[in-house]
């Protein structure tokens, strides 16, 4: 792994390979590399800084903060799944005002870049929510969480249509600095999700991001209860990468110039890969951050070198190029001499 970033998003090999501009612009989100944390699975990168340097990679995506403090659903609250893991925590949190006060002061000093996810039972308390943000400054976007399957009042899955989805992105867009990029983290649990994607360009987001959690459940087969006390969780790790993947994909199929936050069982720069291929103008990290704190920092280092070693240069290049016309496969110099013909990377390399 080349393990080479710096903070001006071009980098160089000790080796003295050539300068890879890993920069994105996520609309008019600049950032120095693509890579982010997911919400919910870093708090706000305090303790993750103990592990690499948070400055480094894309930026910190914080849990999601709503009007009032807030306890979150009762134990147990987690439980282990094939390839993933199933959560109901419920918005577990301090509230805006400590958030402001606490977690985005820490963050504006730490010198992170900062995208804060709002959540909230209604519109209106987006609005609020926003409009605090406003008054506070110091953050680089909102992503607003209009699809977290947790919240107790389950008629409030506002990512589940087209209308509710679009009128909380109104009142956040309202409520808000308009320079501040807005991206709405979208639902994998509906039956058209570029729908739900071409209504929130609408109503004003800048992006997407794609994708929350999928609700599941487990059975405890010795109580012979459901597992998690709010009986459903939302499903996240490896067994939702696919969905994720076809979720990016059939955005950017429909909507080119929609910039997209993909994320979705994200653990390697192959996995981040795919997603760039897909159509993800920067990539997520989250439950792999359970198992390894460092994950964004690794997975960044190794994207860089997937990319290299497909002979891209910038990572812009490699954005969507899953969808480019199959007669220009020969314009890209798939390095293939670096590829070892028993790695998991050669099927895709050699197709
Ligand atoms: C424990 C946990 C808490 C989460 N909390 C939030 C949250 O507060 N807001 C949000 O938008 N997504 C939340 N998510 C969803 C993640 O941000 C992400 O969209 C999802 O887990 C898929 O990515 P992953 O498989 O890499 O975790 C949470 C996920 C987990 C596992």
């Amino acid at each position: 792994m080349t393990g080479s970033v710096i903070v001006t998003g071009m980098s160089q090999a000790a080796s003295g390979e050539p300068t890879f501009d890993f920069s994105t612009n996520v609309g008019s989100l600049e950032l120095n590399t693509p890579i982010l944390t997911a919400s919910g699975c870093a708090a706000a990168g305090r303790e993750l800084d103990n592990y690499f340097d948070i400055t480094a990679i894309g930026g910190i995506v914080t849990k999601s903060i709503m009007l009032a403090p807030r306890s979150g659903r009762a134990t147990p609250r987690m439980a282990e799944t094939p390839s993933g893991m199933l959560n109901s925590i419920g918005l577990q949190g301090p509230g805006v005002e400590s958030f402001i006060e606490n977690d985005l002061a820490w963050l504006q000093q730490r010198g992170a870049r900062t995208i804060v996810s709002i959540a909230g039972g209604s519109a209106e308390e987006f609005g609020k929510v926003a409009a605090k943000l406003r008054i506070a400054g110091g953050f680089d976007a909102i992503e607003v969480n209009i699809s977290c399957p947790n919240v107790e009042d389950r008629g409030q899955v506002f990512a589940c249509r087209a209308d509710t989805a679009a009128n909380v992105i109104q009142t956040v867009r309202r409520n808000s600095d308009s320079r501040i990029p807005i991206f709405a983290k979208l639902s994998p649990d509906v039956t058209d999700i570029v729908e739900i994607a071409a209504s929130v360009a609408q109503a004003g987001a800048t992006g997407v991001s794609v994708i929350n959690t999928l609700l599941g459940m487990v059975i405890n087969t010795s109580s012979m209860r459901p597992a998690l006390a709010g009986v459903t969780g939302g499903l996240s790790g490896p067994a939702i990468r696919p969905v994720a993947v076809r979720c990016i994909w059939q955005i950017r199929n429909a909507l080119p110039d929609l910039p997209i936050i993909g994320m979705g069982g994200v653990r390697s720069g192959h996995d981040a890969l795919e997603m760039v291929l897909a159509g993800a103008n920067a990539v997520s990290v989250g439950t792999s951050i359970f198992n390894d704190p460092s994950a964004p920092m690794r997975i960044q280092n190794e994207l860089e070198h997937e990319l290299r070693i497909r002979g891209f240069t910038k990572f812009s290049q490699a954005v969507s190029h899953a969808h480019r016309e199959i007669d220009s496969t020969l314009q890209i110099n798939t390095a293939i001499d670096d590829l070892d013909p028993t790695d998991e990377n050669w099927d895709f390399i050699s197709e």
